[in-house]
Order: C-alpha cells, then sequence, then structure tokens
C-alpha cells in the first residue's frame, strides 16, 4: 500500500514484510537536525510517515534518508547535557566494579558521540575505543585522549575488532540505523568470550503512553519495543539477559545481552517489560493506530495552546525533537540552546533563530517554550534566572503546563 498524502510505500524494512500498518503520516518534513546558517536557504524535505509491521512489530519510517547526509555534519553534542553525562559515569563506574574490568579489557562504543562514555572507562586506565561517522564529535573525543574510528560501524569496523572487546556499549544508535540486524551481527563478533552488549534505546511505550509525537523524525528509524528488538537480537545471535528503564529521551530502555551460548540467568525485569508491552497494545497494530488518531488531535490541541500565548514566545533547547514540535504547532519567536555550534544558526522550519541562552533574562520574553522537554529539570535549574523574574516556562510534554524552577543553579 501507499500514502496518499506522502506517496512513499509500505514495506517492513526489518523483515521485508508488506503488512504493514499506517500509524501516522506528518507529511514532508526537513532533517530536524538540519539547522541552517542562512535563513533563506530551502532545506530539503523528505516523507516522515510512521508505520508498524503486523509480522515482526517493528515499528519504523517508511522512507531511510541515507546517513550520510543526516549525519555528516552532526551539531548533536552528548556532552551538553549533565543528565546524560552523570548516566554515563554512573554506568562506567558500575560495570568496571561489576565486571572487574583494567588494563588488558576494551570496551568498544559504537555511536561514541563526543566521548561523554567513554572518557569514564579512560579515567580508570581501559582501552577505551570509539566508532562515529561524525568528525566534530571525535575531535572532541580526541582532546579527552579517547581515539574514535571516524566511520560507521559496520562489517569492516567489526573485522578489525573482532574477539577484543569485553563490553560493547551502543547508545541512542539503534534506532538510527539503516540496518540493525548487520549492526547486532558485527557487535557478537566483536565481543570475546564472556563479554556483554548494553544498549540503551528510546522505548515505544512512554512514546505511546504520552503521546511524543516529536521524536518522530528522520534520524529515528526504528522506535523499538523489547519485543520486536529481542527478535532481532535472537537472529543475531544475541540472547537478552536484563532490561532496565531510564528516564533519558522521554523513557529508555537499557538492554543487556551476551552472546548466544554464553549462558546467563534471565532476569525477571525482561519478564515485566514485555507484560507492560502487551498490556500497551504493543503486540497488535491496533494499539498503534489508535496513537496516530491521538497525535492527530495532540498537535490540534497544541496549535491552539501555542496561539493562546502572550508573545514574545521563545523556546528552550534546539533540539531534533524542538524542530519537529513546531513544524507541526506553528512557530516561535527564537530558541535558545547553550551548544556552541546551533547558535547564531535557523531551525530548519519557521525562520527561527537560535541564541544564546542569556538572551532570556536580557530580553524577558513573557512565554517560553521548553522543547527539550526531556531535560525538564535541568533546563529549569538553568532558567531559574528567567522563571524567578516573572518569565513562563512551560513544557508541552505530556500536556502543557509550567515548569517548575526547581534545583536553581546560580547564574
Ligand atoms: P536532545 O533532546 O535531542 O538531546 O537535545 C537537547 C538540546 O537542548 C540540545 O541542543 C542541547 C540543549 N540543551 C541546552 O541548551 N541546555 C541544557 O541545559 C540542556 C540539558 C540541553
Amino acid at each position: 500500500m501507499a500514502c496518499g498524502d506522502c506517496k512513499d510505500a509500505w514495506i517492513c524494512g526489518a523483515c521485508g514484510s508488506p503488512r504493514v500498518e499506517s500509524v501516522v503520516c506528518l507529511g514532508d518534513q526537513p532533517l530536524a537536525n538540519g539547522l541552517l546558517d542562512d535563513p533563506d536557504q530551502t532545506p530539503v524535505r523528505y516523507p516522515l510517515h510512521l508505520v508498524a509491521c503486523s509480522s515482526c512489530f517493528a515499528v519504523q519510517l517508511t522512507r531511510q534518508v541515507p546517513p550520510a547526509v543526516m549525519f555528516g555534519a552532526y551539531p548533536y553534542f552528548s556532552s551538553q547535557s549533565a543528565t546524560m553525562t552523570g548516566s554515563a559515569r554512573e554506568l562506567a563506574r558500575r560495570l568496571t566494579a561489576e565486571r572487574d574490568l583494567g588494563t588488558g579489557d576494551v570496551v568498544l562504543e559504537v555511536g561514541s558521540n563526543d566521548g561523554y562514555l567513554l572518557r569514564w572507562y579512560a579515567e580508570e586506565g581501559i582501552e577505551a575505543v570509539g566508532v562515529d561517522p561524525a568528525r566534530e564529535c571525535a575531535e572532541v573525543a580526541a582532546g579527552l585522549g579517547i581515539g574514535t574510528v571516524v566511520d560507521y560501524f559496520g562489517p569492516q569496523v567489526a573485522d578489525e575488532y573482532a574477539g577484543v572487546a569485553s563490553i560493547v556499549h551502543a547508545n541512542n544508535v539503534l534506532a538510527h540505523v539503516p540496518d540493525p540486524a548487520t549492526i547486532l551481527d558485527g557487535i557478537r563478533r566483536v565481543l570475546r568470550p564472556g563479554g556483554l552488549l548494553v544498549i540503551e534505546t528510546p522505548w515505544l511505550v512512554p512514546m505511546i503512553n504520552q503521546t511524543q509525537f516529536d521524536v518522530i523524525y528522520h534520524e529515528h528509524r526504528w522506535y523499538w519495543s523489547l519485543a520486536a528488538f529481542g527478535r532481532l537480537c535472537t537472529e543475531a545471535g544475541l540472547y537478552i539477559i536484563d532490561v532496565e528503564r531510564l528516564p533519558l529521551h522521554g523513557g529508555s530502555l537499557r538492554i543487556f545481552a551476551v552472546p548466544d551460548g554464553a549462558g546467563g540467568e534471565i532476569r525477571s525485569s525482561v519478564g515485566m517489560i514485555t507484560a507492560l508491552e502487551q498490556a500497551t497494545g504493543l503486540d497488535s497494530p491496533a494499539g498503534l493506530v489508535d496513537f496516530g488518531e491521538r497525535v492527530k488531535t495532540r498537535i490540534i490541541e497544541l496549535t491552539q495552546w501555542r496561539k493562546g500565548l502572550a508573545a514574545p514566545v521563545a523556546g528552550y533547547g534546539a533540539a531534533a525533537k524542538g524542530t519537529m514540535m513546531l513544524s507541526q504547532i506553528g512557530p516561535v519567536d527564537w530558541v535558545a540552546d547553550s551548544t556552541p555550534a546551533k547558535i547564531g544558526r535557523w531551525l530548519p522550519v519557521g525562520d527561527i533563530p537560535i541564541r544564546d541562552p542569556r538572551t532570556l533574562v536580557d530580553e524577558m520574553p513573557p512565554n517560553c517554550v521548553l522543547l527539550a522537554w526531556n531535560f525538564a529539570d535541568e533546563i529549569a535549574g538553568k532558567a531559574s534566572g528567567y522563571t524567578s523574574r516573572g518569565g513562563a516556562l512551560w513544557t508541552t510534554t505530556p500536556v502543557p503546563a509550567l515548569v517548575e524552577a526547581r534545583n536553581a543553579i546560580p547564574a
């Protein structure tokens, strides 16, 4: 079948089945992280259509934009967020202790970004190998003493590092790649006997339950449930032994897997998450079609709410999800973001400039929409100078509400 709005055909990218249900079509959209250097540039638009496979339950976009187009000049630096680096440090320290890692061990990360995770292993004298195609990020990692293979992880990198890694991390990468089965196969080959794979990926359940439509963008080709992801792991010879829920990115899973035959007891958490997915209706496409309807209603409601805010209206967080939100509900006047590589550029929708967060206090717009709502606590703290002078900082998710000024950080 094909969509009347975006014309894309529906075939499952994971199992090839034509038994695919449309969930929601968000029309032709620019790349969410494709910031503009000049507001007169016209970004290329691609169809953005979410579907669910009735055979393997993989939830996905119909269209894969070539990775080189999306990730060539990638302005995303994980270390911009203390939430991300804090979580990474805790995980690295925990696994170093639990698995008794030291010199002689190798930890490899697929999608290592600016070294926000590997730096904590390197600090312990453990050999850390990053793999990431984004050169700007690799340069930052190099400054922390972390070597990065500036490339996509694939069979070639897997051959080079076959059998060496005590731990392989892949955080927020399995949702992005065109062919997750090949990545998982490569990871299994890189692990040494007794090695551990740790994956973090946004979870479909909170996205559905909170109607998080703004996390749907081209970089996210896949929207994983444990059930659908588990099938891929099994096919790649990986065996899921444990899973944890994380608050990151609006609700993520941390999945632990070992190569088949390595043994290991399956923790009860795996069954609990599976039960939650069944309760959310993820084992039938009907639950997802209902989500599509709720997305349409939510967009209408948020558009009305946005129009009712007194001008000027700022945004906070030039996140990819910010582009998607504003593309659907209408623009704000400008957006605050602390990332140096983003300041002075424009969002690819609505002629919206990105400014230093200090501008909020300097100009005191009466309203500011928190676009990076997944960092509400951290940003509420940083924006306390604005809110304490009477500025209204609003979140959109799960429903529009004022964000309290908490954890105030001195200016
Ligand atoms: P993300 O939700 O895709 O991770 O993007 C979050 C964006 O918000 C990113 O551009 C960095 C920005 N940001 C700030 O400007 N200040 C902050 O305190 C945090 C946590 C993020």
